[in-house]
């Protein structure tokens, strides 16, 4: 299902101030379908394998103590287009820079609790969903 899917996670600060219903409301008016979804908690070294492309960058320690410091909700979404466009929806990666209406400019609260994660391309939108969901988990 390549270029038909992609992966986001909301992130621990969004999930526990309550922002999933009203993000996950704009991700269906949007015209994405959720094709997988559950609520779990990352340890350090799932959310280390998870962000392992940053390992050298300076703020990689940071932002694995963060995306494993509470719950997080993973999900599958589809879509035509679906990388591309989710990234539109969720704007750019600092919320500094995103585009009004956005999802990062209406819940993020700064650059590394930036509301959302979303895949950057369909090969790691792959291996991003493979990542939390079995076959069995997705409908
Ligand atoms: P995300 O889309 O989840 O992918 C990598 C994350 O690293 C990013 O969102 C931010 O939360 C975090 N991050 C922290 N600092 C930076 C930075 N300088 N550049 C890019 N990402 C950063």
């Amino acid at each position: 299902m390549a270029g038909k899917q992609t992966f986001t996670m909301i992130k621990p600060s969004t999930f526990s101030a309550n922002h999933t219903g009203a993000i996950l409301k704009m991700i269906n008016e949007a015209g994405f379908t959720l094709k997988a979804m559950k609520i779990t908690k990352l340890s350090a070294e799932q959310a280390g394998a998870f962000y392992e492309v940053h390992k050298e960058r300076p703020f990689y320690a940071d932002l694995v103590q963060f995306m494993s410091s509470g719950p997080i909700v993973a999900a599958v979404l589809e879509k035509e287009n679906a990388v591309e466009d989710y990234r539109k929806l969720i704007g750019a990666t600092n919320p500094a820079n995103a585009a009004e209406g956005t999802i990062r400019k209406l819940f993020a609260i700064n650059l590394q609790e930036n509301a959302v994660h979303g895949s950057d391309s369909d090969e790691n939108a792959i291996i991003e969903s493979d990542f939390f969901f079995s076959k069995t988990e997705r409908f």
